[in-house]
């Protein structure tokens, strides 16, 4: 055997003769390529222009909108202060409906000073996903706490609520999977279903009915099937029948995931949600997601049910694996904030007397407020997105801080504005508020 040569049987000079020539090759081909496709540099820069984006024009075509017809931009205002019944705004206190605080904890003093002795012990983050950085005592405890709160074995908290809908619905379902959801189901939810590559299709809103025919349809055609509704719906303060709802996905072979955002700490008599609300077993539902960003007044997310669910979400979740664990001041915030619920459920009866007494005063002064139950949220549909800006701006000129919900995330003729109702509100900001929207959208409408 030739020592000389390599196992790959070429010498020295071979090799260096080789790898020239090679590289020779690549240069030549490299420099024909471009002179085959000369990078046009107007249309490259248009390309990496962001203002080119259609989503810049239409936000360009709102602003001047905005500025033809003197209707100031609600958005991202500046705040100040806790939001609670009220907030502040500039150099004024406005009776605030815009924020998720439903039974008060946000700006507890215990529930600050949980967030402040977790920061103490264990610093401001968890620094790395659980996997590796491994388990604080505040974690294990919440998710105890939840799967105890929601009557499950077993939960899961995630960082963003958000997160926690696309990742479970991502790691759960696949290609040959179906997802129904109801039409107004969440972003989250929609966006959870996309990436999971199912087969998608919308019901529409709280409609059983034909539910139960897109199951009798398709069902047969794919392997697992997923319903997913909301306990209480974000945008328009309604609830399904869970009661049906369990039927059908026990009739068809179906998972069903409900998503108690805005139910958890608000529904049923001491704020466990819709199962309580209805007498529903909760145990009969696979999947129960929450945000850990409203009645528990910190951010974050979780799922509740079986403990091989969460089994499988903690091995496989992305936003769960991948990410960073919640931090000590959220977790601890959000486990105070749960004891606390359910240790006064009195907050949760003030909630639902003050979702009672706004609708009843909204229905009084014949404003439109759709479905809703009344409870943590109730619309009042104006019509024209441009009105409800309008009317926003009115209420927030007469110290009632209230957003509203334009197309696209509604339907264009459907916008309102959308008022969150909390415990901390008094009769008299609830009353004063639904008779003052009375008033100005009545002069909106006749151009005064
Ligand atoms: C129904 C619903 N699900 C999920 C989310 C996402 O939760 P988070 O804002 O805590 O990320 C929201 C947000 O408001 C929501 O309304």
């Amino acid at each position: 055997m030739n020592q000389s040569r390599g196992i790959d049987g070429l010498n020295e000079a071979d090799k260096s003769k080789l790898i020239a020539d090679l590289k020779a090759r690549a240069k030549a081909k490299s420099m024909k390529a471009a002179e085959a496709e000369p990078a046009p540099a107007a249309a490259t820069a248009k390309a990496f222009d962001f203002t080119n984006l259609s989503a810049h024009k239409q936000l360009r075509m709102m602003r001047a909108l905005g500025d033809m017809t003197g209707i100031a931009d609600p958005f991202f205002k500046l705040h100040d202060g806790i939001p609670g019944g009220t907030i502040r705004t500039g150099s004024e206190t406005h009776v605030n409906f815009g924020t998720y605080n439903y039974v008060g904890l946000n700006g507890d003093a215990r529930v600050m000073a949980a967030a402040k002795d977790a920061i103490d012990r264990y610093g401001t983050s968890v620094s790395a996903s659980r996997v590796v950085a491994g388990e604080r005592p505040f974690h294990g405890r919440l998710e105890a706490a939840l799967a105890r709160f929601t009557g499950t074995e077993a939960a899961l908290a995630f960082v963003s609520g958000h997160a926690t809908n696309v990742s479970t619905i991502g790691c759960l379902m696949g290609p040959k999977d179906l997802i129904l959801a109801d039409c107004l189901a969440h972003n989250s939810i929609v966006e959870g279903a996309r990436l999971s590559g199912a087969t998608r299709a919308a019901f529409p809103h709280n409609d059983l009915e034909a539910l139960e025919h897109m199951l009798a349809r398709s069902r047969d055609r794919h392997e697992r099937v997923l319903i997913a509704v909301e306990g209480l719906y974000s945008m328009d303060g309604d609830c399904p029948d869970l009661a049906r709802l369990v039927d059908l996905k026990t009739r068809f072979g179906a998972w069903l995931m409900v998503d108690e955002a805005h139910a958890a700490g608000v529904l049923g008599a001491s704020g466990r949600g819709i199962a309580e609300e209805q007498g529903v077993d909760p145990r009969a539902v696979e999947i129960w997601m929450g945000t850990l960003s409203k009645a528990f007044a910190s951010a974050g997310g979780y799922i509740a049910g079986a403990q091989a669910l969460i089994d499988v979400l903690k091995a496989g979740a992305p936003g769960f694996v991948f990410s960073v664990g919640l931090s000590p001041a959220q977790g601890a915030a959000a486990l105070q904030a749960l004891e606390i619920i359910e240790a006064e459920p009195d907050r949760v009866a003030r909630l639902r007397a003050n979702g009672r007494t706004f609708l009843a005063a909204a229905k009084a002064n014949g404003l439109d407020t759709g479905t809703a139950i009344g409870a943590s949220v109730v619309p009042v549909i104006v019509g024209d997105s441009s009105f409800a800006v309008a009317l926003s701006n009115r209420l927030s000129a007469r110290g009632i801080s209230v957003l509203p919900i334009i197309f696209p995330a509604v339907p264009e003729k459907q916008a309102r504005l959308r008022f969150f109702i909390t415990c901390e509100h008094t009769e008299q900001q609830l009353v004063t508020a639904a008779n003052a929207t009375a008033e100005e959208f009545a002069k909106l409408k006749r151009g005064t």
